[in-house]
């Protein structure tokens, strides 16, 4: 099988087939492994301190020589908290955690700290990353401009044919199409009501329309969901909730057996965990917030105020607690080690191609 090759070339792998950087759930040794196969690994940084975000970095740079790309949350920052919303959010939570016995701190609003994008792309420069992935919108002009004259590329994230068109007119090399069976939060950037478009008309028509390279990413399973993206006039395929069981990921063991109970219909779009919307699999957590009708907190305000209930519930293993983010292919995961299912991924695909 002849494999697409503009990924290929630009970012120096073999196969452009990419790890979905999933925050909370990929770690370096996920991001290394499929780099290490010729895939393109992707680490999350989205969000996190610029310390962090190094310290992360030298530990993938540490497991592979390989090419791999950084993902940035790149939206602007919010305007303040508004003080009434976050104190009936804080209170409600505090009596659901007393409720079920979740011993989850309360979190001081004033205390919050957000960390922009923008303290993170010097990082990136200064550890000589050559792969850049963004969601949630756009790098501003001045970190575009940086990033390129570092020779970095770039692959932006679209969730409908008007975000693609605005990712490629910004600059972007690439551009990950998000279809709504994707797991995790939507990319969605451009105000009005959120795109629910599958993955097929996105890649279709985004194809015709952008000029760039375009990405295949939400429910792709399996090396025959990879071969149908190809045909659509993907250049390559991002895949996510495929590695949400191996040991290389972060997500603990009463998670993994939700995922593997999963079906087709066993994930919703969902804003309560962060204030953004994002698929995942129910459990009480968001059945008790949607109940109760309160208004939610605007990314990342929620994000952080559920923040301390996340850590305790992961520590515990607790999912009644616990983001589950997942794609409506889930259930096709594998237990696998992330290096076994990649290369079945190509294998696979390599086979469903031959039968054209
Ligand atoms: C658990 C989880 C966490 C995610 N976190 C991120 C993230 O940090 N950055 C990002 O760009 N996309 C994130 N995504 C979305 C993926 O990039 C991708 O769009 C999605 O996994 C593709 O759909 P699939 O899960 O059906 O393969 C996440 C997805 C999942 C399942």
């Amino acid at each position: 099988m002849q494999w697409p090759d503009s990924l290929t070339r630009l970012f120096n792998i073999t196969y452009p087939v990419i790890q979905a950087p999933m925050l909370g759930i990929t770690t370096p040794a996920m991001v290394a492994e499929i780099s290490n196969n010729g895939g393109l690994g992707s680490l999350p940084v989205g969000g996190q301190p610029p310390e962090k975000t190094a310290a992360l970095i030298r530990e993938v740079k540490a497991l592979t020589s390989k090419p791999f790309a950084v993902n940035l949350f790149t939206y602007e920052m919010p305007p303040r908290p508004h003080a009434a919303t976050f104190d009936r959010m804080q209170e409600f939570l505090q009596f659901l955690y007393g409720a079920n016995r979740l011993a989850a701190p309360p979190v001081d609003m004033d205390s919050i700290r957000i960390y922009s994008y923008k303290e993170q792309v010097p990082v990136l420069l200064a550890e000589g990353i050559k792969a850049v992935s963004y969601t949630f919108g756009m790098p501003d002009a001045e970190s575009m401009a940086q990033l390129k004259s570092a020779g970095c590329i770039l692959t932006g994230t679209a969730t409908s044919v008007a975000e693609a068109a605005a990712v490629a007119a910004a600059g972007a090399d690439a551009v990950v199409m998000q279809g709504i069976e994707a797991g995790g939060h939507r990319g969605s950037f451009l105000p009005g009501e959120l795109p629910l478009v599958g993955m097929q008309a996105l890649v279709r028509q985004a194809v015709n329309r952008t000029g760039i390279p375009v990405i295949a990413a939400g429910g792709i399973g399996d090396g025959k969901g990879i071969a149908a993206a190809l045909m659509l006039g993907a250049a390559g395929v991002q895949l996510g909730s495929v590695f949400l069981r191996s040991p290389e990921s972060a997500a603990g063991k009463a998670h993994k057996e939700h995922i593997a109970a999963a079906t087709d219909t066993a994930t919703r779009l969902t804003r309560v965990f962060t204030g953004r919307w994002a698929r995942g699999i129910p459990n009480l957590f968001m059945e008790e917030i949607e109940a109760s009708g309160l208004m939610l907190n605007q990314y990342p305000i929620q994000d952080a105020l559920t923040q301390p209930m996340r850590q305790v519930a992961r520590e515990l293993d607790n999912t009644d607690f616990t983001v589950m983010w997942a794609g409506q292919s889930a259930h096709m995961a594998p237990a696998l080690p992330a290096a076994v299912i990649f290369r079945e991924l190509v294998t696979a695909t390599e086979k469903a191609w031959s039968y054209q």
